[in-house]
């Protein structure tokens, strides 16, 4: 049997996070991090790091939603309820009567608390739609907890058995429902906005309640990490791409040292030397621990290679910047220091912490969000590591009891030969992507039908779209956005076109 730790890390690359909370400039005094935080973690020592926390004004007002546990039962437990917080900023709404918009954002797998003040697209644009702002956390997430503490409600069978993401989006119908009554926004259509995890939400949920949005922009949703509709290699393919693209000597330094340090491990004392040459904070207990860690570092850069600085960029200056003459090791290690700045030590087990949300994500992957990513032999920059089904089904079920369902989101919501099942059927989505972003491997990269589209920039990163604009964004940033709210208007204008002349 599979050991938990094993189990928890390998789950945790697959985590795919929009945002992150500031964390404070690295110092061993700070708490350890979460894994769910690691990129910010990265970022936030990262000269292009995420500046300062985000100030979430005062025009954000908490509500809490008395919620359906299970949407999809009648039996005795379907009558529980649990608080659902979401938060409203009316502050630029233009009123019910005139049919403004209202802009949901879909949480996904964090607290909503994490994300409210990177949310840039809904609020950067409020100004020219005018919408009620509304932000709905994900059931089981921060506060919205049927149960209380996660960790222990995802090993009660019954009481995990009500975290899907069908329930989810059954959730935000209700709180969407209940917030036009509240605001009697009866004629005000719902645009939903996701990123990432949240972003196939947001696409889902248009094709599941029509009735409800009238349009969904789906940033870095990788809808189609599924099922082997993607190769498993989609996803380091792009990381290597992108690493390749920002200099091929550091791509070849980083193909390379995989197997120097296995050489270097293997030798008398192994561990020894490479814990010294990567200032590891303890000594490393296999080279394992020491590759993992790497891997995370080059993951992260490049999901999140975004601009003004593109991390990718960093650690390649560090690695090609390296004294000459500096071995492969030695300047493998410069660019790590070139990314995170200068370190007491390095500790190889930062990202490696299991909290509440991971325990979340980890029960999703195991449950029905199962993404086939791997690599095969010499395909990428990585040494392979393969994703074996079989194996994945084995640990999930060692370790929750029951078997994942590999096969349920293409059943539930499709994926294979999407555009000859949308075209006719679907409308009003967007499926943004930075083609720099590993997850648009598995992102819809061509429109699909006259209003399924798919708004692609070359050099953009994870859910780059709809992060906050700032005074260094280039060119090709803006334009996709202003592309994206065209849409939106030209989707609200048809909207009220068809309303009117109807009545
Ligand atoms: C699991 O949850 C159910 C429903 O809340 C509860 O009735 C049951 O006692 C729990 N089981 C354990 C072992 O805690
Ligand atoms: C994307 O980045 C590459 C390399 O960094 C650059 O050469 C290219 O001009 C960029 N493309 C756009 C559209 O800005």
């Amino acid at each position: 049997m599979i050991s938990n730790r094993v189990l928890l890390f390998q789950l945790s690359l697959l985590f795919l996070p929009c945002f992150f909370k500031f964390v404070s400039p690295f110092s061993h005094k700070t708490p350890r991090l979460t894994p769910f935080n690691k990129q910010a973690f990265m970022i936030s020592r990262n000269p292009d790091k995420v500046s300062s926390a985000p100030t979430i004004s005062k025009d954000f007002k908490t509500h809490f939603y008395t919620q359906t546990l299970d949407h999809f039962n009648y039996g005795s437990e379907s009558y529980e309820t649990f608080e659902q917080k979401y938060v409203v900023n009316s502050r630029y709404w233009g009123g019910a009567d005139s049919g403004y918009p209202i802009f949901a954002y879909l949480g996904a797998e964090a607290p909503l608390d994490d994300d409210l003040g990177f949310i840039g697209f809904l609020t950067d644009n409020a100004p020219y739609f005018h919408p009620l702002l509304v932000y709905i956390e994900h059931r089981y997430y921060g506060d919205s907890r049927p149960f209380g503490s996660l960790k222990e409600v995802i090993r009660n069978e019954t009481r995990r058995g009500y975290f899907n993401s069908a329930q989810a989006l059954a959730d935000y119908a209700q709180v969407l429902l209940h917030v036009k009554k509240q605001f009697s926004a009866h004629v005000s259509p719902i645009i939903v906005v996701g990123g990432s995890y949240g972003g196939m939400l947001a696409s889902w949920f248009r094709l599941k309640y029509p009735h409800i949005a009238l349009g969904a922009l789906a940033s870095s949703a990788p809808i189609l990490y599924f099922d082997n509709i993607t190769p498993q290699n989609g996803y380091y393919s792009i990381v290597t791409e992108d690493f390749k693209e920002a200099s091929k000597t550091c791509y070849q330094a980083i193909r390379k040292s995989w197997s120097e340090i296995d050489e270097v491990a293997s030798k008398p004392n192994g561990l020894s030397i490479l814990s010294r040459r990567f200032n590891t904070c303890s000594k490393l207990k296999s080279s394992g621990e020491l590759k993992d860690y790497l891997e995370t570092i080059y993951t992260a850069a490049a999901q999140y290679n975004r601009p003004p600085n593109y991390p990718v960029t960093t650690v390649c200056g560090g690695i090609d910047g390296a004294p000459k003459g500096t071995d492969t090791l030695g300047r493998i290690y410069a660019g790590i220091v070139s990314y995170t700045g200068e370190m007491q030590c390095f500790d190889m087990n930062e990202f490696n912490v299991p909290d509440d949300t991971s325990a979340g994500w980890q029960w999703q992957t195991c449950s029905e969000m199962v993404m086939p990513i791997g690599r095969g032999e010499k395909d990428t920059m990585f040494q392979a590591a393969p994703f074996d089904l079989h194996q994945f089904i084995k640990e999930c079920t060692n370790y929750y009891g029951v078997p994942p369902r590999p096969h349920w989101i293409t059943t539930y919501y499709g994926g294979h030969d999407i555009k000859l099942s949308l075209n006719r059927f679907g409308s009003n989505i967007m499926f943004s992507n930075g083609l720099r972003d590993p997850y648009s491997s598995a992102g819809v990269l061509e429109d699909l039908s006259e209003s399924v589209l798919a708004i692609t920039t070359s050099n953009g990163s994870h859910c780059l779209d709809i992060y906050p604009s700032t005074d260094t964004d280039p060119d090709w940033l803006i334009m996709q956005r202003n592309i994206e709210v065209d849409i939106i208007q030209g989707w609200i204008q048809n909207y009220h076109k068809d309303r009117l002349s109807r009545f």
